[in-house]
């Protein structure tokens, strides 16, 4: 850092990070309740990754199924998650997503109406009943679009096109941030009692994923370099729908609603495959014949779903066997059928992104062909360990919702539960941060310049460097890495290597050295974010070697079963040692707290 450059500087009571879904709803909820809010994010407002959500937001509206409610609501969660959620974040999620959703609609946003003229609902995977409230198959940029409309009236000062590096502390409370502008280079000072993470997710550390460019992990190791905790990170979910050709593509989403509004996958000898892979738990309520699915989609009275339709890591497990056992598709996938069993008309207004997706980027017809698709790292379950009603982490000041919060979803995420978890969760961030923030009183943490002159000289090294190291290589290196050994299904010996590659190159990473100045230069925002990648790469493969059994989204073909201790124990990692090139994860295991009776009731029949 030279040594005259000054800092552009701001105060605030509330600083929110991160733009999308969550985001924006904390910022809101922090202005609304009289704090001094900003909102930064990475891209432009509008841009972030929420957009990409498409099938729907999960609430128990009961419109198109009376017979849906909170309860319903809360045990599908529960056993989705093969019940590792933390019981009282599914209770919150479950009982407040109807009110978030009417918001959502009192500000603007146009959902698809049933004939009756109420929010229409569609089917998702693990829901015993339709409830995904929907705008097409474009509902996380309705979503974005409302919130977004709504934050910018109400006149939050929005930072765009800015990236944190690092949180500051004064002593163990939050004190603010240090961010730089991505197109000057230059720094930018936040003092604030209280920072609300909404940072999404992480995966740009796999090969294939539908993640976009800032799902880089940087708000799990922001907490962790800042004390917090993170929770569940050995569960990653790969979304079973991937676009698998062109390659340019690879790993972008093709939406549950796909299967949701009658969809079929099928193998290589054009095999409906899903009726050979029902697991035991679920039999009582898959179809095992596909005329009986079949009068399923027709029939919705009918209790039995079709097997497309079993929750997501059961879906992907299935098609990667196919895929493995040589009847997958010419592009390495499967076949997704929709073609044969729904009209072109259908189709179009019920999946217009999908048939353009497919037209514009395969030169495929989706009314006429089918698709090919595979499965796609999609989703963190994993993250900052919160508490369930504040959203706080364990360090004062520091709070996190949507992605980046780890507890709600257990071993597995139901679809369309994401887009409401995170207006759930952003409301609840936003007003306990803001009245963190008020509560101080004049107690107020000050922002220290020796931290600013750490955290500037960290973020610059990679201009001191000697053109020994590359950050677009290690990039791809740590992906090959996560993508081959730490991927759907794992073992030992892979985590072992994988943990073993980590290591080899975070020390390279000491060494990246990135070419031309600090004008917007992705090399060297790479840089940084590749810090950030290391670390949460190397706490979901710690964790992952650490739980010996598979559930949800973990995996092991060495212990390919549930185990009962592990039903009760999650996994929580710290950084044990403050230091950017070599943070040492401490572990442990931690029970799980036990929901009251009266949930434990509705959760008897989801073992
Ligand atoms: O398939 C989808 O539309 C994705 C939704 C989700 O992850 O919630």
């Amino acid at each position: 850092m030279p040594s005259e450059e000054t800092f552009e500087h701001h105060d605030y009571d509330v600083v929110v990070v991160g733009a999308g879904g969550a985001g924006l709803r904390a910022a809101i909820a922090a202005y609304e309740a009289g704090a001094r809010t900003a909102l930064i994010c990475r891209s432009l407002l509008g841009k972030a990754h929420t957009v990409m959500a498409e099938g729907g937001i999960a609430a128990a509206l009961g419109n198109l199924w009376p017979e849906d409610n909170w309860q319903v609501h809360f045990r599908d969660t529960m056993r989705g998650g093969k019940l590792l959620n933390h019981w009282r974040m599914a209770e919150l999620h479950a009982k407040e997503a109807p009110e978030r959703v009417y918001e959502l609609e009192q500000w603007g946003a146009l959902f698809d109406r049933t004939p009756a003229g109420k929010i229409s609902q569609r089917d998702f995977g693990g829901h015993r009943y339709a409830r995904l409230a929907h705008v097409g198959d474009r509902t996380g940029l309705e979503m974005i679009r409302a919130l977004q409309q709504r934050a910018v009236s109400i006149g939050i000062d929005v930072f765009m096109e800015l990236t944190v590096t690092d949180l500051l502390k004064d002593g163990e409370r939050i004190s603010g941030l240090l961010a730089y502008w991505r197109e000057s280079g230059r720094f930018v000072v936040f003092q604030a009692p209280a920072v609300v993470l909404a940072t999404g997710g992480i995966g740009k550390s796999w090969k294939v994923t539908s993640n976009s460019w800032e799902c880089t992990g940087d708000g799990h190791a922001m907490a962790m370099r800042a004390g917090a905790t993170l929770v569940n990170m050995e569960f990653v979910q790969f979304h079973p729908t991937g676009m698998v050709w062109p390659l340019s593509v690879r790993g972008l989403l093709v939406t549950e609603s796909v299967r949701g509004d009658g969809g079929v996958l099928r193998n290589s000898e054009n095999k409906r495959f899903m009726f050979d892979y029902i697991p035991e738990f679920f039999k009582a309520e898959t179809a095992d014949n596909i005329e009986e699915a079949d009068r399923w989609y027709e029939d919705k009275r009918n209790n039995r779903r079709p097997p497309e339709l079993l929750p997501r890591d059961e879906v992907a497990r299935a098609i990667n066997s196919e895929i493995k056992a040589g009847r997958g598709s010419p592009h390495g996938g499967v076949f997704l059928d929709i073609a044969s069993r729904r009209t072109p008309e259908f189709i179009q207004r019920r999946l217009p992104s999908m048939y353009h997706q497919f037209k514009e980027l395969a030169d495929v017809d989706i009314t006429k062909e089918p698709m090919e698709i595979g499965p796609t790292c999609h989703y963190a379950m994993g993250g900052v360990e919160v508490d369930p009603d504040t959203q706080a982490s364990r360090v004062p000041g520091l709070y996190a919702a949507g992605e980046v919060a780890g507890g709600m979803h257990g071993a597995n995420r139901l679809g369309g539960n994401s887009l409401s978890d995170l207006i759930v969760f952003g409301k609840r961030a936003g007003e306990y941060a803001a009245a963190y923030a008020k509560g101080l009183g004049t107690d107020r943490p000050q922002v220290a310049t020796s931290d600013v002159t750490q955290a500037t000289q960290d973020a610059l090294a990679p201009f001191r460097g000697e053109a020994e190291e590359n950050p677009y290589a290690l990039h791809q290196e740590l992906q090959e890495t996560m993508q081959s050994l730490v991927g759907i299904i794992r073992v030992e010996d892979e985590l072992r290597q994988a943990l073993e590659n980590i290591a080899a190159l975070r020390e390279r990473a000491t060494r990246l050295t990135v070419e031309g100045n600090r004008q917007y230069n992705p090399g060297w925002h790479l840089a940084l974010d590749l810090r950030n990648m290391l670390l949460v790469s190397e706490a979901v493969a710690t964790a992952a070697l650490e739980r010996q059994e598979s559930r949800g989204g973990h995996t092991r073909d060495d212990f390919p079963t549930t185990d009962p201790y592990w039903a009760k124990h999650n996994v929580v990692l710290a950084l044990k040692q403050e230091g950017r090139q070599a943070p040492e994860l401490e572990m442990k295991r931690q029970a799980l707290p036990e929901p009251p009776p009266e949930l434990a009731e509705l959760l008897e029949d989801a073992h």
